[in-house]
């Protein structure tokens, strides 16, 4: 796919695509007075025949796409733009039309922005493990712009680079898990490091790990014959980047370190406490999380975002093996507090005890912890919207409107101080398990891990990091979700 920013059609184009909702268009006024008056008179006539959600028509003589932008149920204006955009790139690829204008003139930048996002969508494809690999059919996309064609550009470039990080997360996260282990995520890690300008890495692995008394990754990570790793990665846009200062940087300076810490499990088997087979394949995205922080701070780095930000994954795979962890064994955590395994398979919050360890001795004044990790959120709230706990109400909000402006839903849920006293232990200070409220019990486990006066959230992505079916704009597998999420709350930060 390419995608050419015009000011106005170049004429080139085999067809124009028009954005409607019931019986007005969007971003039309670059067509002529004749055309419009054409539109119209189809719009008109929209109640009396079958209208698809795509139609081929001859407008001022030129084909014709319209495209419905208010068709799925439950979602925001800007996301029926993202998968109008991507409707209409998947059905123009598919019917080889090799150059489309889109209309977006009179488009607001949030929507322009939309309809980039869904074009980048239907670009995408995992065929890594097909045996043959299709050659995608290039479409160009010229985007008529009018007089916003500067503007346009530059969001153009900042989407490009957020979907590339998108893209990123989604390829790890759809590897499979003997090609990405622990080591193998690391490598990938190390090259994204050297590859983007200010970006640092730091990688532990089970030696060090367990010299430093990081004992939830290297309880979790024992039984495997991968070792586990801890990374982090740092940034810092308050500083120089690249030799100079970054853009706003001479701007400002700000105390705020922004952490974000994943679940890195490159597979969760359950451990001794094993998983049914049923739920297990959809275990490659237990790592969802990691690469999650990895992308996002990717993708901060090479926008140059004026803020300080880190990422922690915390690497390991939950397998048996003669060493697993057994259930009733207790560890000590990085803080001190003793745990209990309860439940091998309640592995996350062991190895995210580390990651929000690390979080406080790098010195965050701002965590966000991503994490596939309860079944109990998927059954609250299913594969649309993530669950996120908060102990801090601004930060809180930043989630839901950085989430919204980026068409990811996100719903606050309570650590509801009623079960806290489930997660102790009788020999050790926690255990693992907690209330029947899974969701909530795994988050307030968490929560005993939180540095002091640290602004915290926890994201709870175990339904929406991975789709068994077709889902928005994508068609099976990694969805991306909370990429660009994390990406708007840095840049919210950094404001
Ligand atoms: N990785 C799973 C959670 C999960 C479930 C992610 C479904 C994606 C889809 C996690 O490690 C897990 O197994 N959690 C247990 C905890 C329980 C044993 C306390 C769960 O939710 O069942
Ligand atoms: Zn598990
Ligand atoms: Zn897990």
């Amino acid at each position: 796919m390419k995608i050419n920013i015009v000011q106005s059609a170049s004429g080139k184009a085999n067809a124009s695509a028009l954005f409607f909702i019931k019986k007005s268009v969007q971003f039309s006024d670059v067509l002529s007075e004749n055309a419009e008056k054409q539109v119209e008179s189809v719009l008109n006539g929209m109640e009396d025949g079958p209208f698809e959600d795509l139609e081929y028509l001859e407008i001022d003589n030129q084909p014709t796409i319209f495209v419905d932008a208010a068709k799925e149920r439950g979602l925001s204006a800007l996301d029926h733009l993202r998968m109008a955009a991507y409707r209409l790139a998947k059905k123009v690829s598919k019917r080889q039309i090799p150059m489309v204008s889109i209309m977006l003139a009179d488009a607001a930048p949030e929507q322009f922005k939309s309809v980039l996002h869904g074009l980048h969508y239907a670009d995408y494809k995992f065929d890594a493990y097909k045996s043959k690999q299709k050659d995608a059919f290039q479409v160009t996309f010229e985007i008529v712009a009018g007089d916003q064609s500067a503007v346009f550009k530059k969001i153009a470039e900042d989407v490009a680079v957020e979907h590339k990080a998108v893209v990123l997360a989604k390829n790890l996260i759809n590897t499979c898990s003997s090609d990405l282990t622990p080591a193998e995520f690391v490598e990938n890690a190390n090259t994204i490091a050297k590859y983007t300008p200010g970006l640092s890495i730091k990688v532990r692995n089970m030696k060090q790990l367990e010299k430093e008394g990081f004992m939830g990754l290297v309880t979790v990570g024992k039984g495997s014959s991968h070792e586990p790793f801890m990374i982090t990665l740092s940034y810092d846009g308050t500083k120089s980047v690249r030799g100079t200062k970054t853009k706003a940087a001479n701007a400002r300076s700000s105390s705020d370190h922004l952490v974000l810490v994943g679940k890195g499990l490159t597979f969760d088997t359950g451990g001794l406490c094993l998983k049914p087979p049923k739920s297990m394949p959809e275990m490659i995205s237990d790592m969802s999380g990691a690469a999650t922080v990895l992308a996002a701070i990717q993708a901060i780095a090479t926008l140059e975002l004026p803020i300080k930000v880190s990422a922690v994954c915390c690497l390991a795979e939950n397998a048996i093996g003669n060493k697993s962890v057994l259930p009733g064994d207790i560890f000590k955590a990085k803080n001190g507090k003793t745990v209990m395994v309860d439940n091998t398979d309640a592995e996350g919050r062991l190895v995210l005890s580390d990651g929000l360890a690390e979080a406080g001795l790098i010195g965050a004044t701002h965590i966000v912890d991503i994490a596939t990790l309860t079944g109990a959120m998927v059954r609250a709230l299913g594969y649309a919207v993530a669950g996120f706990f908060s102990n801090d109400d601004d930060l809180g909000l930043k989630v839901i409107n950085c989430g919204e402006a980026c068409c990811e839903k996100f719903w606050s849920m309570p650590l509801e101080e009623e079960y806290a006293d489930a997660l102790k232990g009788n020999f050790a200070d926690l255990k693992n398990t907690g209330s029947d409220a899974g969701a909530i019990a795994a988050a307030l486990f968490l929560q005993e891990f939180v540095p002091e006066n640290t602004a915290w959230t926890h994201w709870d992505i175990a339904g929406t990091a991975f789709v068994s079916k077709a889902w928005k704009y994508t068609e099976f597998g990694a969805t991306g979700f909370g990429v660009q999420t994390l990406i708007e709350l840095a840049r919210e930060m950094s404001n």
